[in-house]
């Protein structure tokens, strides 16, 4: 059966998913925060956008344009100075607002303000809003919300497409038979957290005949498995029993040329004393393990594919739901950061200047 009609109409080419100009407004990863210490000052790219972080004496990461208001140099080879920023070049010094307090050669500083960019700490990691002021959370585990977590970290990685391509894995019900050889039937009910999260749900009972599954069978009935999306880009795949379970949370972002980096993040709910300490350090290891080895068979196939979902049958209804919900986000530009507007604007504008410079002949 084609679904185009109940989900996506065909003529409608997506404005936004695996657009490799754009990406949605929303928290995205920087860097560890364990990797931004008290004083220090770093350069990083994200999304296109070339940033400065600094963390001051208060321990807030912070972070501006890279470039100097004043001539141009990059923030980040500048000094912090308690909780402000000193630029190397001609010492004029931020603070944590961006406004400049301080020019060494006048009296008062003159009148501007660096672009800063709102900031927050989730699972040991930096991230930043790509706006003015965020509208939702960072991505947070549902199950674990407001409680304490355990966390390691994968590897940086990079891969040769898309980060909404990437992210619909876990969605994509086919694949778990033929790739994965899981023989069971998945089916995902969706569910819309807000306007930039959604969750896929699949129990399923658990009569998986591998050596993994008749492993986890005495810790429930029901095999769960759960994706959690936001903002795209970002994903935590929740797979265990009703009793137990891990969560996985691939965080991306899109670069030039449709490409994505991300970081593999495994998060646990934090476990007392050293016995619960030493049951986290396990599960999380078993849980990278596992992960890997279902990564390993995925990843040959986004080194190379070319997406374009032509022919959609009704096993692809989750990955289609998912383009959707993707498609009433706010589009940015990559490197400027900028609203993307519809191509049909764009058009509408160019036709009212047109109109207005025959006007003025
Ligand atoms: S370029 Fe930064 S103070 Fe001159
Ligand atoms: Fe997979």
């Amino acid at each position: 059966m084609n679904v185009n009609s109940q989900n996506l109409s065909s003529t409608s080419k997506p404005r936004i998913f695996n657009n490799p100009e754009r990406f949605i407004e929303g928290w995205y990863w920087v860097i560890a925060s364990k990797n931004l210490r008290v004083g220090e000052v770093k350069a990083v790219k994200v999304l296109g956008r070339e940033l400065a972080i600094y963390r001051g004496k208060n321990k807030m990461a912070v972070i501006f344009d890279a470039y100097c208001p004043h001539m141009g140099a990059h923030l980040a080879k500048g000094k912090v100075q308690g909780n402000e920023l000193r630029c190397f070049f001609h010492h004029w010094q931020f603070d944590e607002q961006g406004f400049c307090v301080d020019i060494p050669c006048l009296n008062h500083p003159v009148s501007i303000k660096l672009k800063t960019w709102p900031t927050a700490e989730k699972y040991g990691m930096i991230w930043v809003w790509t706006g003015e002021v965020p509208k939702q959370p960072p991505p947070f585990i549902l199950e674990l919300e407001n409680k304490e977590c355990d966390v390691v970290f994968g590897d940086y990685f990079l891969i040769n497409c898309h980060p909404n391509v990437v992210m619909i894995n876990p969605i994509d019900a086919q694949h778990f038979n033929t790739v994965h050889q899981v023989a069971s039937a998945i089916h995902f009910e969706k569910q819309e957290i807000n306007q930039n999260a959604i969750v896929f749900n699949n129990t399923t009972p658990n009569t998986v005949n591998s050596f993994l599954f008749r492993l986890i069978r005495p810790l429930g009935k029901n095999l769960t498995h759960n994706i959690c999306y936001w903002y795209g880009s970002t994903n935590i795949v929740t797979v265990g029993t009703d009793f137990f379970q891990v969560h996985i949370m691939f965080a991306l972002r899109l670069l030039e040329g449709g490409k994505s980096e991300g970081r593999v993040m495994l998060i646990t709910k934090k476990r007392q004393g050293i016995l619960g300490w030493l049951f986290n350090r396990v599960l999380l290891w078993l849980t990278k393990v596992v992960g890997r080895h279902f990564i390993e068979d995925d990843i040959q196939i986004f080194q190379t594919i070319q997406f374009d979902l032509k022919t959609p049958i009704k096993a692809d209804q989750s990955v289609m739901q998912f383009v959707n919900h993707l498609e009433r986000q706010k589009p940015l530009m990559l490197k400027t950061w900028l609203l993307a507007r519809s191509q049909n604007v764009e058009i509408k504008e160019l036709r009212e200047k047109w109109k207005d410079s025959k006007s003025n002949d």
